[in-house]
């Protein structure tokens, strides 16, 4: 028992994130990474049975997203990440941390935003058929519009810093080769 935890404080001290905020970071990478594609292309569609299963897909997974990211900011404030290797510069300390936290803030706002303004269009939004969520304001379609605007272009913000955070990784992984990316690594 007691080999087993320094196993595991040794492999922590080596510098890689524990085993749960590895999954919780593949699972909610994963989900978001189809989340945009599908919001983007859904708006596009004509109205029919695909455009409503990508609505509800979008929905359940954008609520999904919410739930993952509280428990992930639980679990970090219990488990603090890893110390970044020494040779990683100030300045991408800096810039790491607040495209991370970033992501955290947006990632929490965007489900709640995009609840906001089903909402005010006046349509359910149902949880893989299990619940539905309650309404948050009455029906008011132009405040729906308003609403989506700002999904819209918090969507794209969260596509933009992905870019970022993604890019650096692979430089880490690919470049720098310092082990940043392998603190990640799922196996
Ligand atoms: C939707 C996709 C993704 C999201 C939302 C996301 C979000 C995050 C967040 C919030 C952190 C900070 C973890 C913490 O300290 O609490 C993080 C760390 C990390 N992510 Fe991602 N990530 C995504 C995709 C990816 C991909 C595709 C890669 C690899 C190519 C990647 C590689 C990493 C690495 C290596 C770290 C650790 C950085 C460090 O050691 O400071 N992420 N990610």
């Amino acid at each position: 028992m007691q080999d087993g935890t320094i196993a595991v404080s040794e492999r922590h001290a080596a510098g890689r994130y524990r085993g749960p905020a590895r999954l919780m970071h593949w699972l909610v990478a994963l989900i978001v990474l189809c989340m945009i594609p599908v919001g983007i292309a859904m708006g596009r569609i004509n109205s029919g049975p695909l455009q409503d299963w990508l609505f509800y897909l979008h929905e359940a997974f954008g609520f999904t997203v919410f739930v993952l990211v509280l428990i992930r900011l639980a679990y970090r404030v219990t488990h603090k990440p890893p110390p970044l290797p020494l040779s990683v510069p100030r300045w991408q300390r800096i810039a790491s941390e607040a495209v991370h936290s970033a992501l955290y803030v947006l990632l929490l706002a965007q489900p709640f935003i995009g609840w906001f303004g089903a909402s005010a269009y006046g349509a359910p939004v149902s949880i893989f058929g299990l619940f539905t969520l309650p309404a948050l304001v009455a029906k008011n379609e132009p405040l729906s519009d308003a609403i989506f605007t700002i999904h819209d272009y918090v969507g794209f913000t969260i596509a933009g810093l992905l870019a970022i955070h993604i890019g650096a990784a692979l430089m880490h992984g690919l470049f720098q080769k310092d082990g940043v990316l392998q603190r990640m690594w799922p196996p």
